[in-house]
């Protein structure tokens, strides 16, 4: 079984983290959604930005992960989370809004794009799917990641060539418009770089740890771990240059969609 996600360890970076969700709330083409569900929700900082902007809407939360969703149960008390996946999830009744901020590059490759066309399926005409998603495989950083891990001699390289903790490419902008053009009445895509101001290249380890570092550290003893977090740190000192206070700028790009139900 897979080992869940550390709510606590997601939340070092939750300035960060939650900005793309509020600059993919504020192109929203919504006034007064009735019913609004945060797909992958997380410990509920996505969660907060739909309650905040639509008070009078029945907002509710999903995640696959029970530390997120006991993390969200004690952040937002009053709006209703469950633990569910994506792969299989039903509403229950009509939603408005399938907002998703960071999750989709979490499901199969050959998933998504059915996954999106059922969800923009299930809106009433007029309701809004709208995501954003790490855009960021090719960066430094998950180049590194990946050489790190696959170095030929290491100790780590046997089990992680066994556990194959890559992620699939996500769809590009042209291929989701073709998959759900039929569908919509508008879709608006774009895509953003945030340059992250962090610490030092230590804080680089510890962002991804929260994310995509945990498939390529879970499946390692604590030995193999610390090595590869040795090895993965010391490639980070040399793609990524220190500024002149010493903090590290961490590029970042994502992608946005916001489709609207013809
Ligand atoms: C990067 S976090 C995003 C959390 C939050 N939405 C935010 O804006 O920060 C990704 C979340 O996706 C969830 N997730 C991954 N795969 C999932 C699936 N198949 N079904 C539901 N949630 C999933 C994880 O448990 C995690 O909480």
């Amino acid at each position: 079984m897979a080992k869940d996600w550390s709510a606590s360890q997601y939340l070092k970076f939750e300035a960060e983290r939650t900005q793309p969700a509020r600059d993919l709330l504020s192109r929203v083409p919504l006034s007064s959604p009735k019913r609004v569900v945060d797909l992958g929700c997380g410990p509920a900082n996505s969660t907060a930005l739909l309650v905040e902007k639509f008070p009078n809407a029945s907002v509710s939360g999903m995640d696959s992960s029970p530390d997120m969703i006991k993390m969200a149960k004690q952040v937002l008390p009053s709006v209703p989370f469950e633990v569910a996946d994506l792969e299989t999830y039903q509403p229950d009744g009509q939603v408005d809004l399938f907002y998703s901020n960071a999750v989709f590059q979490w499901i199969p490759g050959t998933k998504r794009i059915p996954l999106f066309q059922s969800l923009l399926g299930k809106l009433p005409s007029g309701g809004v799917f709208a995501f954003q998603v790490p855009d960021n495989l090719a960066e430094p950083s998950h180049a590194a990641m990946r050489e790190a891990a696959f170095t030929p001699g290491t100790p780590w390289v046997e089990t992680l060539t066994r556990a194959a903790p890559g992620r699939d490419d996500f769809p590009t902008a042209v291929e989701l418009y073709d998959a759900l053009q039929p569908l919509a009445s508008e879709i608006q895509i774009w895509r953003t770089t945030y340059y992250h101001t962090l610490e030092n290249h230590e804080a680089i380890v510890e962002w991804v740890k929260g994310t995509g570092l945990r498939p390529y550290v879970d499946p390692l003893s604590p030995e193999q771990k610390a090595g590869f977090l040795e090895e993965y740190l010391a490639r980070l000192r040399q793609v990524y240059q220190s500024q002149g206070d010493g903090k590290v700028l961490l590029p970042y790009p994502r992608l946005f969609m916001v489709a609207v139900k013809a």
